[in-house]
């Protein structure tokens, strides 16, 4: 069994014998859930991507002028969008940049690639490796300013501790005037995330069963996909929409793979990803007590939503 295999077998194992049995939502982006997301990214009532590109495409300028001379671009996960060209031009309009996507998808970092390597003054090397890895090989590699690219609000997806604990990692792999260009997305109306979450024709529903049947295809799994209903909550107080996949009647399936058989009652929820929304106030703290400072943010008004840069305290 190949490692990454191992890795998905026991975070099943594990996530399903849970009293709230759950996943984590990384093993929702295979090549089928990445495409998904992708189309998500395009549906009118998912606002945040295109609040994120709409920011970068009208301050890129202005970002770059605030970060002042950098050499290096980092970006965790590899863009294949707009955003991370629009952001590139920009930086190579002031000079040669190296281009540096971070991701552990082979084919993601091919497609990065190619989508990349017409751009004038920008050179492409990509790091098949996770995230902390790839930053600290960086920093290795030699001198030069070093902006990180952490768009996309992937950092909803981690639950404060584990969003603190990382932004620490990532600190302390990067050196004093390195910049971290944070994109998060703010707290807003419950029904907006709703619509969000839960989008009339079912894109973000077939995201989210598309773990199960990742478990039948890759850990020979005997789930009934059909028999889980895709269910949105959202936490006002801990400022976090759930995903869950429900039960709708009693369900026996056999893991092989995981050496697990799993049983969920009716109405029992499988919890498979939390999507934090934050405040202002939330992500200055989040970025002081990790130690980077906040040199300048930029917000969305249309879909709130902000790119916060921040400069690693010496
Ligand atoms: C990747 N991540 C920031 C998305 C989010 O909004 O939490 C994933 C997603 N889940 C459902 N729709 C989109």
């Amino acid at each position: 069994m190949n490692a990454t295999r191992a890795a998905f077998a026991a975070d099943v194992r594990a996530g399903l014998s849970l009293p709230q049995k759950q996943l984590p939502a990384r093993w929702l982006y295979d090549d089928v859930g990445s495409a998904l997301f992708e189309a998500i990214c395009a549906l009118p009532e998912y606002g945040l991507t295109r609040a994120d590109e709409r920011i970068l495409i009208r301050h890129a300028d202005e970002i770059l002028a605030c970060a002042g001379e950098v050499w290096r671009v980092a970006e965790l996960g590899s863009g294949t969008g707009r955003k991370t060209r629009v952001m590139l031009e920009a930086a190579a309009r002031l000079g040669p940049v190296s281009y540096l996507p971070i991701d552990v998808s082979r084919a993601a970092l091919e497609r990065c690639e190619r989508e990349m390597s017409g751009l004038a003054n920008v050179s492409v090397r990509s790091l098949e490796t996770d995230y902390l890895d790839g930053l600290r090989a960086i920093e290795r590699a030699g001198p030069g300013r070093l902006l990180v690219l952490f768009l996309g609000s992937s950092i909803g997806n981690f639950d404060q501790a584990a969003a603190l604990a990382f932004l620490r990692d990532v600190r302390a792999a990067l050196a004093p005037g390195d910049l971290l260009l944070l994109g998060a997305d703010l707290v807003k109306a419950p029904e907006l995330l709703r619509e969000a979450y839960d989008d009339p024709i079912g894109l973000t529903a077939a995201f989210n069963r598309n773990v199960l049947a990742r478990i039948n295809r890759e850990l020979e799994g005997a789930f009934n996909v059909r028999a889980f209903a895709h269910e949105v909550r959202y936490d006002a107080a801990a400022q976090r929409v759930e995903m869950h996949l429900r039960a709708t009647s009693r369900q026996e399936a056999l893991i092989g793979a995981a050496g697990l058989r799993v049983t969920l009652e009716a109405g029992e929820t499988i919890w498979t990803e939390s999507s934090y929304k934050f405040r202002l106030a939330d992500l200055e703290r989040l970025a002081r007590d990790s130690g980077f400072a906040v040199t300048a943010r930029w917000c969305d008004a249309e879909w709130p939503f902000v790119e916060m840069l921040l400069r690693v305290q010496a």
